[in-house]
């Protein structure tokens, strides 16, 4: 029996301690997706600043500016870093603000946000799901760019993030902060973040539940409304060449933390809390619109009595509920046939009847006249008789005259 037993090498170690290694072999393999919204007056600098992130030149189409309403222009781009692929989404708002009519503005923004959502929760309730290879779209931050006006908010800021609040993570940025002195940046910051708080708009918060990262995302959070500068161009400073802007009285360089905050709006984004924003896109922000969706179709995860109940059972209760209504509705409608059948019955009899009434009088008077007629016919035919008598009376008179006369 001994030598029976097989012996099985295994090809490598087992243990679900190495789960983590293949799920990042995994990603990287399948590479990540990225979804960054720029909303943002024209000429505030999201292009540069999109740039400057991504160490590249996106390409814009510029006809585009031509136009006389805000358009949600949406590009995917295929970058690679060190074997890792990213696909990046970059949604611009183009002409943003420029409307008369601000509101359209604001629902061209919501839309793309909800469309987003949509075509994520079709895929979800289709029945041959491919979640693995659809694209995902869903927006996980919205850079929101303010303009430097060291005052505040404009009234259009306040109420655009307002709107998409509970759609997106949003992450408002001061554009071209090298416009603004150090003193004022910290007075503009914290009127931004007062407005912000007063009107119960949301922002985004980085997570403080890691304790790897809790010391980095408290200091992130301080600095939020990041104060960003960009730049496409390069100048040599100590023999190296950096991203920076150069004027007349210095230049001002977008990597140096003593000039601006790119540096943390980078490791924030795209570093540090990459993945946070994309779970609370999903958890948070989808989660609500999928309920709110599930809601409108009349589908509930609690029933009557507020206990809770299986998809299964919803559905079940749904069905249950619909087949009630269609019932009642069929009664209804038979209901409401019966009555109308019944009023047009009642109405065709008092026709006929009127028919009958009016057929009789008419008959009556015809007997009437046939009864005269009668009279009259036999007086005429008396009256020939009697005047056919006549005649003959005077016929033969008129010979015996004749006669009478010859003789004479
Ligand atoms: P649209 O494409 O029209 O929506 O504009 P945009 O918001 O993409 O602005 P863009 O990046 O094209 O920048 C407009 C101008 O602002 C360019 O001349 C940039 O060089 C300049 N600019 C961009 N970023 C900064 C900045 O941080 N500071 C200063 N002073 N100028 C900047």
């Amino acid at each position: 029996m001994e030598h029976k037993i097989r012996y099985l090498k295994t090809n490598g170690y087992v243990g679900f301690d190495s789960l983590p290694s293949k799920y990042v072999r995994n990603s990287v393999k399948n590479g990540f997706v990225f979804n960054i919204m720029c909303v943002g007056e024209s000429g505030i600098g999201k292009t540069t600043l999109m740039n400057s992130l991504f160490k590249t030149t996106f390409e814009s189409d510029q006809d585009i500016y031509y136009c006389n309403h805000t358009t949600l222009k949406s590009d995917s781009y295929d970058l690679k870093e060190n074997d890792v692929r990213l696909k990046l989404t970059l949604c611009d708002t183009v002409s943003y603000g420029d409307d008369m009519n601000k509101q359209s503005s604001l629902k061209a923004i919501t839309d793309y946000l909800d469309k987003q959502f949509e075509l994520y929760f079709q895929q979800e309730l289709s029945l041959k799901q491919q979640i693995s290879k659809f694209q995902d779209t869903r927006i996980h931050v919205c850079l929101y760019f303010i303009c430097p006006t060291g005052h505040g908010l404009k009234p259009l800021d306040l109420i655009c993030m307002k709107k998409i609040t509970d759609k997106v993570n949003i992450v408002p940025i001061i554009a071209k902060a090298d416009t603004v002195s150090k003193n004022e940046l910290q007075k503009f910051k914290q009127s931004i973040l007062r407005e912000l708080r007063n009107n119960s708009v949301r922002i985004y918060n980085c997570p403080l539940d890691e304790p790897s990262v809790t010391q980095l995302n408290h200091e992130l959070n301080s600095l939020i409304p990041f104060a960003v500068i960009g730049s496409t161009d390069f100048v040599e400073i100590d023999e190296k060449f950096v991203r920076a802007r150069h004027y007349p009285w210095g230049t001002v360089e977008i990597e140096n933390e003593s000039h601006c905050d790119f540096v943390k709006l980078r490791e924030m984004l795209l570093r540090i809390n990459t993945e946070d924003l994309k779970e609370k896109t999903h958890f948070l922000h989808y989660e609500l619109y999928r309920k709110t969706e599930l809601e409108k179709m009349g589908l509930t995860d609690l029933d009557t009595e507020n206990k809770p109940v299986t998809f299964r059972q919803m559905f079940e209760n749904k069905r249950v509920h619909l087949e009630q209504e269609l019932a009642q509705s069929e009664e209804l409608l038979r209901q409401k046939f019966e009555l109308k059948i019944k009023t047009l019955q009642e109405t065709v009899n008092r026709k006929d009847d009127a028919m009958m009434l009016k057929f009789r009088r008419i008959e009556d008077e015809l007997m009437v006249i046939r009864e005269k007629l009668e009279k009259e016919r036999k007086k005429l035919n008396e009256e020939i008789i009697d005047f056919k008598k006549l005649a003959t009376q005077h016929k033969k008179m008129g010979s015996s005259h004749n006669l009478l006369f010859f003789v004479g």
